[in-house]
């Protein structure tokens, strides 16, 4: 087992990597005790064991359209009706929806109750489970409300990779290869002549390659919680690629490879201001080939590109900027014109 501890102002996550599910680490209180999961995950083997052991539950369906605060009150409701007081402990159980669900619902109930997550799919072992953010979507617009509150717990298990549909493996470990292109050679090294045991999911593989990259963004958080200064370097990728979900139709692209599409666009953008080497933009590149993300892709509406990607959220005073780098682990933010965006999307 892998562990890490994450410290985030005056709170600890504790985060275990192992294969199989075990729950000891946990000694629930069956009576003050929620699991949260999906339609799909409460038919897992983890999900039915904690169930069997007494711990009552809320079943969500599952998708980015159960983040709703329904959902919330749904959880909420429950949570009442069986009397849990403010020691409970949520425990999600899921993906990164039923994540931010169990979080969020943890950090309003009873103005704050316990929270253990249990990452089910890459992109929430890598990311949407340790951090702290939580959000619903509201007005059709993502994690417009939501709040800071990490988990106390992080139980991953390299086993729930066995049943991921290939589309969210791939959609996770772009989130994945993202933290390599963050914090060095050493992890894109890892990650480069690791390739072919990362893809078959091979438990070992998998649990050294979620370790490393969650040090990465446990680094960032660590330094920049409320994302006011370098978390935001963690968005690499991520203005280009949201735009291009929406230019594409959403649904062509899922999030992560949207994202490596994006950190493809990031490179070129750095070479064509003078940021980024020629020979590093080169290995991005191939590192993306490799693992075979559709980084060439330009058959979309590009003025509709443009006017979704003026519109983005994290434009600030005005401006859009955007995550570039100049090498593995150096990475800075710039401000880029509507010519300078038009530029890199002709290019492959
Ligand atoms: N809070 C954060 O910091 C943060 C970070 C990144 C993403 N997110 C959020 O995460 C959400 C996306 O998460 P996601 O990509 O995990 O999607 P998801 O939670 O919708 O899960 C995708 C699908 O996979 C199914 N699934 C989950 N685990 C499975 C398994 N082991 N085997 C088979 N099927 C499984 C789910 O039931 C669902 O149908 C978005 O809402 C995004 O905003 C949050």
């Amino acid at each position: 087992m892998k562990k890490l501890t994450v410290a985030l102002e005056n709170k600890k996550t504790n985060v275990f990597i192992d294969r199989t599910a075990d729950f000891s680490v946990l000694e629930l209180n069956n009576k003050n005790s929620l699991l949260v999961t999906d339609d799909t995950m409460v038919k897992s083997s983890a999900a039915q064991s904690l169930m069997d052991a007494g711990i009552p539950s809320v079943v969500l369906g599952s998708g980015e359209k159960y983040k709703s605060l329904e959902s919330i009150e749904k959880i909420a409701e429950t949570g009442i009706k069986l009397g849990l007081d403010r020691g409970a402990v949520i425990i999600g159980l899921g993906g990164g929806v039923i994540c931010d669900m169990a979080a969020f619902a943890a950090s309003v109930y009873m103005r704050g109750c316990r929270l253990v997550l249990v990452p089910t799919t890459l992109l929430s072992m890598v990311d949407a489970s340790i951090g702290g953010k939580t959000g619903v979507d509201f007005l059709d617009r993502k994690n417009l409300i939501g709040s800071f509150y990490p988990a106390e717990k992080v139980l991953i298990y390299t086993d729930f990779l066995n049943t991921l549909p290939t589309d969210e493996f791939k959609s996770g470990l772009a989130e994945l290869i993202k933290h390599g292109f963050l914090s060095g050679d050493a992890l894109l090294d890892f990650i480069e002549t690791s390739r072919d045991g990362i893809l078959a999911r091979e438990s070992e593989i998998s649990a050294e390659a979620i370790y490393r990259s969650l040090k990465v963004k446990a680094a960032y958080i660590e330094k920049d919680f409320r994302e006011t200064g370098c978390r935001t370097h963690l968005n690499l990728g991520h203005t280009f690629g949201h735009a291009l979900e929406t230019a594409a139709g959403l649904g062509t692209f899922t999030h992560g490879e949207a994202v490596a599409w994006g950190i493809q666009r990031a490179m070129k953008a750095g070479l064509n201001c003078g940021i980024t080497e020629a020979a590093y933009a080169e290995r991005a590149e191939s590192i993306l080939r490799k693992y075979d993300y559709n980084i060439d892709f330009t058959d979309f509406d590009h003025e509709l590109y443009i006017k979704a990607i003026a519109s983005d959220k994290k434009k600030k005073d005005g401006e859009l900027r955007f995550i570039l780098q100049q090498k593995a682990g150096i990475t800075e933010i710039r401000p880029l014109d509507e010519n300078a965006i038009r530029e890199v999307l002709e290019t492959r």
